[in-house]
């Protein structure tokens, strides 16, 4: 099967908890390499759920999911978590030493994803100096160094002031050239416009 063939239908998915009320229902989607979308909805209204199926980890009570060709699977979450000693660079060179590139070319293709997620003046600092949104970027930028097939990112900017967030979502459609397909859970209005569509569970319930 070639890279290109990566990809993910949804058919009727609806979920519910136990006996509790349907979440949502009745969700087609599909979903190609390079396709940047958000799920929204308030709190509560299943957008970590629908990730989680997505995912492959929870089976929906109803309807299908079919993935085709993910294999690597990259999960962001609202809190970012680092080493906090180690350089902002080290964090974003591991994965392409775990793939096989040696220090010299991980360090150059690290310090060009930093640039990327604008971090390039930042590749020397050590995480824990790093500011809440230059840390979330910074994980959205090792997640890009992973060449996930599936990147799943759960409310980036939940835990930011308004301006860290600003930054964040400036560097979301960007992650389009990794090459994965990726979901951004969010309520965060600005957050949604910076993807290229987007799901409303609210419409699903
Ligand atoms: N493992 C679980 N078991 C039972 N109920 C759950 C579980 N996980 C989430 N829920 C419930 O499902 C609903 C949707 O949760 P969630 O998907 O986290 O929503 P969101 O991410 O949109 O805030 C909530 O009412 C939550 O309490
Ligand atoms: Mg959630």
């Amino acid at each position: 099967m070639s890279v290109d063939d990566v990809h993910l239908t949804l058919t009727d998915v609806g979920h519910r908890w136990g006996t509790g009320p349907a979440l949502f229902q009745d969700i087609s989607l599909e979903l190609h390499r390079g396709d940047v979308v958000a799920l929204t909805g308030p709190s509560g209204s299943g957008k970590s759920t629908l990730l989680s199926i997505v995912a492959g980890w929870l089976p929906p009570t109803t309807g299908t999911v079919e993935r085709h060709g993910i294999r690597r699977i990259h999960w962001v979450f609202q809190n970012p978590h680092g080493q906090p000693r180690r350089s902002t660079r080290d964090h974003v060179a591991y994965p392409f030493l775990v793939r096989g590139a040696r220090r010299r070319e991980a360090d150059r293709r690290a310090d060009e994803t930093l640039g990327r997620f604008g971090l390039a003046d930042k590749a020397e600092r050590a995480f824990f100096e790093l500011s809440g949104g230059e840390a979330q970027r910074l994980m959205l930028a090792r997640a890009a160094a992973t060449a996930p097939d599936l990147l799943l990112v759960d409310e980036p900017t939940a835990q930011l002031d308004r301006a860290s967030a600003r930054t964040v979502n400036g560097v979301l459609a960007g992650l389009a050239e990794a090459g994965a397909i990726v979901l951004v859970a969010s309520h965060d209005a600005d957050t949604i416009r910076a993807c290229d569509r987007a799901v409303d569970l609210r419409v699903a319930a």
